[in-house]
């Protein structure tokens, strides 16, 4: 049950938001609360006793949840020590059980999987296994409004937004629009340059993620997924957000009837993960490796479990079934380009301050939701969401659009501290 007792951020909250605010090196904090752990389904506590409605998932981080009882049972089953191993070079069974459940729900012929430890890696890895396999590449291609993450190889990739890649160098890339015309736009750049065996690999997210949650059109797929074979160029599909069954599949690709080379993961997964035929990886030793990748047992055991959850519990029909009543929810709100594809659903307002009001009027009533591009908002609910809080959620949005937009509104209160309410909050 939502409940919030003090103002957002509560007193305890806001003392330990300030000495971040100074010693974070890198503060980005999307949401002005402290979590202290308590929470249960959809619901999570502030260490200020307030209870917000998470429809973000940790970023679509958190699958399960806050303290799914099969989880709670796997973290009580690992208290020992180390709980993190050299995992490449140090071998641990759960290295093996996790990838065998990885590759129980990737397509046939995607029989080998290497585990790291972030979404950025993931891509990493993803893009330097390809590399290997295309002496001659010069350059890779993405997408528009991409999001691949921030090590300096998948930054090469992004491009979501300025800040992100500003002063970093990076490697040379095309990049297609997210649109019907890409499949020609990758003819003519072979054309261009003359030669495929130059382009490294083809990149993409089947629902872009920070980039708005735009979902891939068919025909742009089936055209780009036939050049690239066509030429050989190796295609990777890129589901750390979109993946582990959010929308309703467990891999966003697989709503194409489409198999890529090389796919990515980690989020929802909890570990990073690449995944691809065996002879697509690197046959020397340590040509892609990393001390803690696939050796944190934790990470791995709630893996494991959490995949098996899906499969018992059947959550991608539910996931399904949750998208299309929230996406009718949405459709009966006074916003733009609702949509949405399982639990991967955004709509848009006028402007990008209309947005960011929205986003913090809703935290103050406790519930959470993320902004994405320009002018999204993203709902990103955990895969135990109920139809009340799916209802509560959408009533809550309703409210909030109302209270924005009447005569001469302004944000204020505490919560303006960290959000530079009204202009920008993420
Ligand atoms: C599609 C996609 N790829 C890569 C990443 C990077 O993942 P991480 O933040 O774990 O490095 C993200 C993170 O948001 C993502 O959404």
């Amino acid at each position: 049950m939502i409940k919030i007792q003090t103002a957002v951020p509560g007193p305890k909250s806001l003392r330990i938001l300030k000495k971040l605010e100074q010693k974070n090196g890198a503060w980005s904090v999307a949401y002005p609360l402290v979590f202290s752990g308590r929470g249960e389904g959809a619901y999570c506590e502030d260490i200020d006793g307030n209870c917000f409605l998470d429809f973000s998932s940790q970023i679509a981080s958190n699958p399960m949840g806050y303290n799914h009882p099969e989880l709670i049972e796997v973290l009580k089953s690992y208290a020992r020590f180390p709980i993190k191993y050299a995992g490449q070079d140090f071998t641990v069974k759960e290295h093996l059980d996790l990838i065998e459940e990885i590759l129980s729900v990737s397509p046939k012929g995607m029989n080998s999987a290497f585990l790291i430890n972030s979404g950025a890696e993931a891509v990493e890895n993803a893009i330097k296994i390809c590399m290997r396999k295309r002496p001659k590449a010069k350059f890779g291609i993405s997408m528009k409004r991409a999001f691949h993450g921030r090590t300096l190889g998948a930054l090469s990739l992004t491009n979501s937004s300025r800040v992100q890649k500003k002063g970093y160098m990076r490697f040379p890339m095309y990049r297609l629009s997210y649109d019907e015309t890409a499949g020609d736009q990758l003819e003519d750049i072979i054309k261009r340059e003359g030669d495929a065996e130059e382009i490294a690999f083809l990149v993409m997210e089947h629902v872009q993620g920070e980039g708005g949650y735009y979902i891939a059109p068919a025909k742009m797929v089936d055209l780009l997924r036939k050049t690239t074979k066509k030429y050989g160029i190796p295609y990777i599909a890129d589901e750390i957000q979109s993946g582990m069954g959010r929308t309703g599949k467990w891999w966003a690709f697989e709503n194409y009837g489409i198999r890529p080379d090389v796919f990515s993961s980690a989020k929802a997964l909890q570990v990073g993960a690449v995944v691809s035929a065996k002879s697509m990886f690197p046959d020397e030793v340590g040509a892609i490796s990393s001390t803690w990748g696939g050796g944190a047992l934790l990470d791995m055991a709630i893996s494991i479990k959490t995949i098996q959850i899906i499969k018992k519990q059947k959550l991608l029909e539910r996931n399904r079934k949750f998208g299309n009543l929230l996406l009718k929810g949405l459709e009966d709100l006074d916003v733009k380009n609702q949509r949405g594809i399982g639990l991967m659903l955004a709509f848009d307002l006028d402007s990008v301050k209309e947005r960011d009001n929205l986003v913090i009027e809703c935290a103050k009533r406790g519930l959470i939701v993320l902004g994405c591009a320009q002018k999204s908002v993203r709902l990103v609910p955990p895969y135990v969401v109920t139809v009340e809080d799916a209802q509560k959620a959408l009533e809550i949005i309703d409210d909030s659009l109302r209270t924005i937009r009447r005569k001469g509104f302004r944000l204020s209160g505490k919560i303006c501290r960290f959000t530079n309410c009204g202009k920008h909050v993420i």
